[in-house]
């Protein structure tokens, strides 16, 4: 007979054991369950529910049971439904009746919402050092290629040079933001709902503060109905994870055009690369297309756990169980992912040179020249007209806005009849002046803002980061 089984007269139906088991995947949740029930025989002791014999025992048998499954000889019986039932029946069979004490004031619907929440704590503590492991990588190689120049585009067309370094540091940016989801999810995800028993609350002045501050949460949940059917910490971490694995799908976008020989910039080191079974001569960057596919499948689990969710009425529902598959794995997903993208950022080779000449097509000095020609008074409009000229000029003769001769700057600059741009194009110095407006490294420097790319500002983002990462050093 099934543990619940007291008042049913006929078995299951062969197929619904397996239907309704959830042991396959929520076994991860051992280690925590066995957390929580130390936890809960501590407050039933509290409670004057259990002697201190009960409580030893219970807490013996249940701490055996830890080691058990941390050895992995632990055997799981779907027939047993789940990992809370399981482990139940374990001791039971360890230590005998006592055992039937342990479910006292405790239901499997705050039992599980208590263990996820555990479980999710932990495992947010280990993504942070994922993330924080992988920033290490982006900041190590913005140090590293500190003077790499990259045509910034938009529109994938080339638009201003930027430091590669400044591009690296914008994904540190969006990695200190998810890192700041996931505090945010852990912090309200950190509240115990035990006590709060099936639905109604239990039936026994528990001190549910104690047993919380046992469990290291910050309080307890404030409403039975709601502490048992609230998955919205799951819905919060699958979207902090869907973000993240956004970030890094981006990247991992990046890597495959930079690495493909047209481009050139980057080589991902073989460790971090896969072959083809029929062209002998590729090298694909497989890991990193895995990260972009994986990051589908990651937004997947979030709308999935949103459609699980909509339709539910108060309070526990079955359902509810569907919320581990993805929450599982879109937590191995993006650790796994985190570890691949820090490999392959670490071990990337960078041809400068490669990176240089791109960022030096497309005239993308063009905006720098404009801005120039501000500096000297000219009004914007004007000047953008002007350089259009510039650029149209520079096209048809086949030569960079640094290489135009001052006959062609003149008139630039007189074509428009603006009176100050016409002034300007008297000054005998203003040909070396925009031809220098027009080189890469002062178009770079140029952008000199807090979070521009100009060698100081990059640099001082380049410390912040280091700072952050590592707040004591
Ligand atoms: N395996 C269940 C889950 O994960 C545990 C709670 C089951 N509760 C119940 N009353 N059937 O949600």
């Amino acid at each position: 007979m099934r543990l619940w089984g007291g008042r049913f007269s006929e078995a299951n139906d062969r197929r619904v054991a397996g239907f309704t088991s959830s042991i396959e995947l929520d076994q991860a949740l051992a280690t925590d369950d066995l957390t929580g029930s130390i936890a809960h025989v501590r407050g039933l002791g509290r409670a004057g529910l259990l002697d201190a014999d009960a409580v030893a025992t219970l807490i013996g048998g249940l701490e055996a049971l830890r080691a058990e499954v941390e050895a992995g000889t632990l055997t799981w019986d779907a027939e047993l439904e789940d990992v809370h039932l399981n482990l139940e029946a374990a001791l039971a069979d360890r230590i005998g009746p006592l055992a039937g004490r342990l479910h006292t004031g405790r239901s499997r619907n705050d039992q599980v919402a208590t263990d996820l929440r555990l479980w999710l704590r932990r495992t947010i503590d280990t993504l942070d050092g994922a993330l924080v492991g992988f920033e290490r990588a982006l900041v190590d190689l913005a140090a590293r290629e500190g003077e790499a120049i990259l045509p910034g585009t938009t529109h994938i067309q080339p638009a201003q040079p930027v430091l590669f370094a400044h591009h690296l540091l914008a994904y540190v940016e969006m990695l200190e933001r998810d890192r700041g989801r996931f505090a945010d999810t852990r912090r309200r995800a950190n509240v115990s709902p035990l006590g709060s028993g099936a639905l109604a609350g239990a039936g026994y002045r528990l001190d549910r503060e104690a047993t919380a501050a046992d469990l290291g949460f910050d309080g307890v949940t404030a409403n039975s109905l709601d502490a048992v059917s609230d998955r919205d910490f799951v819905v919060e971490f699958l979207a902090a994870a869907s973000l993240t694995m956004i970030h890094l799908s981006r990247l991992a976008e990046e890597i495959t055009w930079w690495s493909n020989p047209r481009f050139g910039f980057v080589r991902v080191a073989d460790a971090f690369s896969t072959g083809s079974s029929m062209m002998p001569n590729k090298k694909n960057p497989d890991p990193a297309e895995l990260v972009r596919g994986r990051a589908g499948r990651v937004v997947g689990s979030l709308t999935g756990m949103l459609a699980v969710l909509k339709g539910l009425p108060l309070a526990y529902q079955r359902d509810l169980q569907e919320d581990k598959a993805p929450l599982f794995e879109t937590a191995a997903t993006l650790e796994a992912s985190l570890g691949i993208m820090a490999g392959l950022m670490a071990t990337l080779a960078i041809d400068r040179h490669r990176m240089r000449t791109a960022a030096e097509e497309g005239f993308t000095t063009a905006t720098a020249v404009a801005d120039a020609l501000v500096r000297r008074d000219v009004p914007f409009r004007v000047a953008h007209h002007v350089v259009a000229g510039l650029v149209a000029a520079a096209e048809a003769a086949g030569v960079g806005l640094d290489a135009l001769p001052d006959a062609t700057i003149v008139a630039a600059l007189a074509a428009g009849g603006d009176p100050g741009a016409v002034a300007i194009a008297a000054d005998p110095g203003i040909g070396d002046e925009l031809r220098a407006a027009a080189s890469i490294e002062a178009a770079i420097a140029s952008c000199d803002v807090i979070g521009g790319t100009a060698p100081r500002r990059v640099a001082e983002a380049l410390a912040a980061a280091r700072a952050r990462l590592d707040p004591g050093a």
